[in-house]
């Protein structure tokens, strides 16, 4: 297949565009597209074949269910047969944005989006470009990260193409997508609230709208087996190359570790570590603070996993709440594969 891409700049003058992939939308096909976090691969949501395209494209098992996106809150009220006011007063004030709302969904979202289960994700994206085509389109979109599954989100059109190219039928690029990270996932439906995915949105910011949160560590919440949630999965989010997560204090001595073995690599470096740059080494500065490490974070290993290199280096983030969202996926994209 051919894989298309149109660049988008102004949703509200490029209306052809738009048109053109909604068109692809209303039969069957699949379209990526920026949002505020990352890209997603859409498909119509109601449209049981079109979302099995998604789950094709992206080698994605089909029990892992699906964010589905929607223009506002009217749109997300008719796919749940429950709109609580823990639902309504969350999506009152986060959406649009990136925040995850998962409810209980109604008949008319099918088992393919849901992998089966009796909830839905939903999602207003804040994304200019998301949304004029959400609102172009008048359906709902399953959306997925669009990438390969086990891989990296793809924070740019060029992540997206060189992941699905020949696999779906169009991309529409935005720009970079400005969060770098997935939303954050709230599930309302069971009797507290429980955090199932950190991310932009905090935890705290959270919990000041609705009160207490629950949230569990992942290796917890596979013990537990609460529900099923693919993103809490041990390995995910992850660079081809083999990551490793290293202390402040440790980096120094692990970097001579590997120069030594002949080990190419990059670091991903919060402290001063630009004296240990080399043929070697490849050091990458990365900003103090969370958030606009967060919108680098995926680029800078997708360009260091095109790099031929054997290994890379990210020196922790500092263990405070800012920096939760971050290390959740950096603590995934450093567990090894269980083959
Ligand atoms: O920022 C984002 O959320 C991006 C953009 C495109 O919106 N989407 C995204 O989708 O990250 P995906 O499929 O890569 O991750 C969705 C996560 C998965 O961990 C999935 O298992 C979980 O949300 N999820 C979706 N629906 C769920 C449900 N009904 N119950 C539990 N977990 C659910
Ligand atoms: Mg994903």
């Amino acid at each position: 297949m051919l894989t298309r891409t149109l660049t988008i700049t102004d949703p509200e003058m490029q209306t052809d565009a738009l048109d053109e992939a909604a068109e692809v939308l209303r039969s069957g096909g699949l379209v990526a597209f920026p949002t505020e976090t990352v890209y997603g691969l859409g498909a119509n949501a109601l449209d049981p074949d079109a979302v099995q395209k998604i789950y094709t494209a992206k080698g994605r098992p089909s029990n892992n269910p699906l964010i589905v996106h929607i223009p506002d809150i009217e749109a997300a009220k008719a796919l749940t047969t429950d709109w609580t006011e823990t639902a309504e007063r969350l999506a009152q004030h986060f959406w649009a944005g990136s925040l995850t709302i998962i409810v209980r969904r109604s008949a008319v979202v099918p088992d393919i989006v849901t992998g089966g289960g009796d909830t839905v994700g939903l999602r207003v994206p804040a994304h200019p470009v998301a949304l004029a085509l959400l609102r172009r389109v008048g359906l709902p979109l399953a959306a997925p990260s669009a990438n390969r599954s086990m891989h990296l989100s793809p924070t740019t059109a060029a992540h997206v193409q060189n992941g699905l190219d020949g696999r779906i039928a169009m991309i529409l690029d935005g720009g970079a997508a400005p969060g770098g990270i997935e939303s954050t996932v709230v599930d309302v439906s069971g009797s507290v609230p429980r955090l199932l995915r950190p991310g932009l949105i905090s935890l705290a910011e959270l919990e000041d709208m609705v009160g207490h949160i629950e949230f569990l560590p992942p290796a917890q919440t596979q013990a537990l087996e609460i529900p099923r949630s693919p993103g809490m999965m041990a390995r995910h989010y992850a660079p081809n190359t083999p990551l490793e997560l290293v202390s402040s204090k440790n980096l120094p001595v692990r970097i001579h570790e590997l120069v030594a073995q002949n080990q190419r690599h990059g670091v991903l470096s919060l402290s001063e570590l630009q004296q240990f740059a080399s043929n070697a080494v490849i050091v990458v500065p990365m900003p103090q603070n969370s958030v606009e490490y967060a919108a680098r974070l995926y680029a800078v290993l997708h360009d260091l996993d095109v790099n031929n290199i054997n290994r890379i280096l990210v020196e922790t983030p500092p263990d405070t709440a800012e920096w939760l969202a971050i290390r959740d996926r950096l603590q995934r994209a450093a567990t090894p594969l269980q083959l």
